[in-house]
């Protein structure tokens, strides 16, 4: 039977951003449904997350109040997504917010050009795809109406120069999200169903803080020319915080955005606007 409590269902949240929406939504009164690969992808050049940072997510969310199911399994996989939302379903027995938020980069030069690219809109853009494919009719079904959120990035607003297929591939998906929120937002606009994209600039998650990501910002701050250099913030902060992300996005999901949808979110410190 259906819980009073609302229920979100987050992709990435053993730690950064899909971590902090599980903690600050479990402040806020939520139950959470949880999905996270805990294993590397081969092409990447960081890892992912852990099981051990799964459960520190769960230790995380349970003191902050809330409940919560999580699964280890990877957003590519329809088998993975369904266990999930069956394990969510049966504790909870609803499902009204859906944030997906699991996603890779590449920024470093490439390895096998296309396995990255395929990789990289594998996760980021047919990964998001099939969440809301398994998810949405859940949320449908409960007649509440809802609150979809894809986490895009600033560059999904914006493409800044760069060879990389990795982030070639990164914008492409990112840039492929708004369109597939905007088509979204307007079929299920009828059932109270709102569909918005965030646009985060650099955060301090698992992605940015590998041993590659430090050697691009220092050879950015020496002046040297790479993807990051050209990533600036308008505002005088260099990176946000994951729960600066999660804040917006905890207000995005709540009553008191109730009739916003369609939207493009920069939650970016200006950088979309330099
Ligand atoms: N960190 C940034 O600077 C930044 C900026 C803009 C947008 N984003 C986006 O924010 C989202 C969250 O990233 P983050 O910053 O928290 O980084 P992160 O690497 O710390 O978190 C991403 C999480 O997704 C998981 N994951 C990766 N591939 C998966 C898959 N196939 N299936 C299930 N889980 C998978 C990882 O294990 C990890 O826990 C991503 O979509 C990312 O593209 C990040």
């Amino acid at each position: 039977m259906a819980t009073d409590r609302k229920v979100a269902f987050i992709t990435g949240v053993a730690r950064g951003q899909g971590r902090a929406h599980a903690v600050k939504l479990a402040s806020a009164g939520f139950d959470v449904v949880g999905l996270d690969i805990c294993a590397d992808i081969p092409t990447m050049d960081y890892s992912n997350a852990t099981p051990d940072d799964l459960a520190t997510t769960v230790k995380e969310v349970e003191a902050a109040g809330g409940r919560i199911v999580v699964e280890v399994g990877d957003v590519r996989s329809y088998d993975d997504l369904r266990r999930a939302l069956a394990a969510g379903l049966d504790r909870f027995g609803r499902v009204d917010v859906l944030i997906a938020n699991a996603g890779i980069i590449r920024l470093s030069p490439d390895g096998d050009r296309d396995r990255t690219w395929v990789d990289i809109i594998d996760v980021n853009l047919t990964g998001v795809w099939r969440t809301i494919e398994v998810v949405l009719p859940a949320i449908r079904a409960g007649g509440r109406g809802g609150s979809i959120v894809l986490t895009s990035s600033s560059a999904g607003l914006k493409g800044t120069g760069t060879d990389k297929a990795g982030a070639l591939a990164y914008t492409a998906a990112k840039r492929g999200l708004v369109g597939l929120m905007q088509s979204l937002a307007n079929e299920y606009a009828a059932e109270m169903i709102r569909v918005n994209t965030i646009h985060p600039t650099g955060v301090a998650s698992g992605m940015t803080t590998s041993a590659v990501m430090e050697q691009l910002m220092a050879e950015a701050a020496r002046g040297e020319n790479n993807t990051i250099s050209r990533m600036q913030n308008a505002l005088p902060i260099s990176v946000l915080q994951p729960e600066d992300i999660a804040n917006a996005v905890a207000w995005l999901v709540s009553d008191e955005a109730a009739y916003l949808t369609g939207v493009q979110l920069p939650l970016d410190a200006g950088f979309a606007i330099r």
